[in-house]
């Protein structure tokens, strides 16, 4: 969709649901399990692997509508550690759907002014999908719009070892380190970000999968029937409208702001 277009047709649901929106209290970071792909082929009799592909579409139009609503941030759930164990033509569809999606998708990321990175063990993917992987990287790299992250190869408990590994490491390289929230939180693939303020799962599933495991300690979670095949502009505002109405204590007893990211680099 070009920037030009209006987010929503004057008259429609969508620009209904828009106009409800408090655009001051916009979720700093949205995170979304994007489930259902499987039972969205089953119910129309197709292989699994059209719902993967009709997925792409999804995932093409939240990417676009959180940039255009200036949504910081949105990290979507595309591949984890555990899906390696289903067949390999399915696995082999992922990779070449990602793929062709960073491929086609690039001139409107840039467009956009949306920053991609993907997080997770990404880089022991197969050599073609981490060279487009890093294409794209490269390309959005001066992005100062959106950030948007793709797990990939991604574990939450992977991501906590990994995390820790790091901070041991720069302990034996003689560098002073704090154990503590802030060393962690700095360590993970995520360093730099704020936590999500909303985490969205499709297809009804009340599970966390794995997903962000340390960073979703108090994110407000919204759980749709919908399956992601079928998620579209509408349901993102709906997932917002929501957040919105939720009263965010953080452990107190009245509604409080969301505590300050702790900005520190990677390495930092
Ligand atoms: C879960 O549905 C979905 C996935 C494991 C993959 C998500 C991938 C895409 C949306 C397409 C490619 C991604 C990008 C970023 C271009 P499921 O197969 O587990 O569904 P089920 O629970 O109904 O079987």
């Amino acid at each position: 969709m070009p920037p030009s277009e209006p987010l929503a047709e004057p008259g429609s649901i969508e620009a209904e649901l828009l106009s409800r929106i408090d655009r001051s209290r916009l979720p700093r970071h949205v995170a979304v399990i994007m489930d259902g792909n499987g039972r969205w082929a089953k119910q129309r009799k197709l292989p699994r692997v059209e719902g993967h592909r009709a997925g792409v579409a999804a995932v093409r139009e939240t990417v676009e509508t959180a940039a255009r609503l200036e949504i910081p941030h949105l990290t979507l759930y595309a591949f984890s550690v555990e899906n390696w164990k289903r067949p390999r033509a399915e696995v082999w569809t992922l990779m070449n759907l990602l793929k062709e999606y960073v491929r086609k998708e690039l001139e409107t990321l840039v467009e956009h002014g949306i920053r991609f990175e993907p997080i997770g063990r990404w880089r022991e993917l197969d050599p073609s999908v981490v060279a487009a992987l890093e294409r794209a990287r490269a390309a959005t790299a001066g992005g100062t719009g959106m950030r948007f992250d793709i797990a990939l190869n991604y574990s939450g408990r992977c991501e906590i070892v990994d995390a820790c590994r790091k901070i041991v490491a720069d302990f034996a390289a003689g560098r002073r380190v704090e154990i503590d929230e802030a060393t962690l939180s700095a360590s993970l693939y995520t360093a730099g970000q704020p936590d999500p303020d909303l985490l969205i799962r499709t297809s009804g599933e009340m599970r966390v999968s794995n997903f962000l495991l340390w960073q979703i300690a108090y994110s407000e979670i919204w759980v749709t029937p919908t399956l992601w095949p079928d998620f579209r502009r509408r349901h993102l505002f709906q997932g917002i409208l929501e957040f919105q109405r939720r009263e965010r204590r953080f452990g107190g007893v009245g509604p409080v702001e969301p505590p300050a990211t702790d900005a520190r680099a990677a390495d930092g």
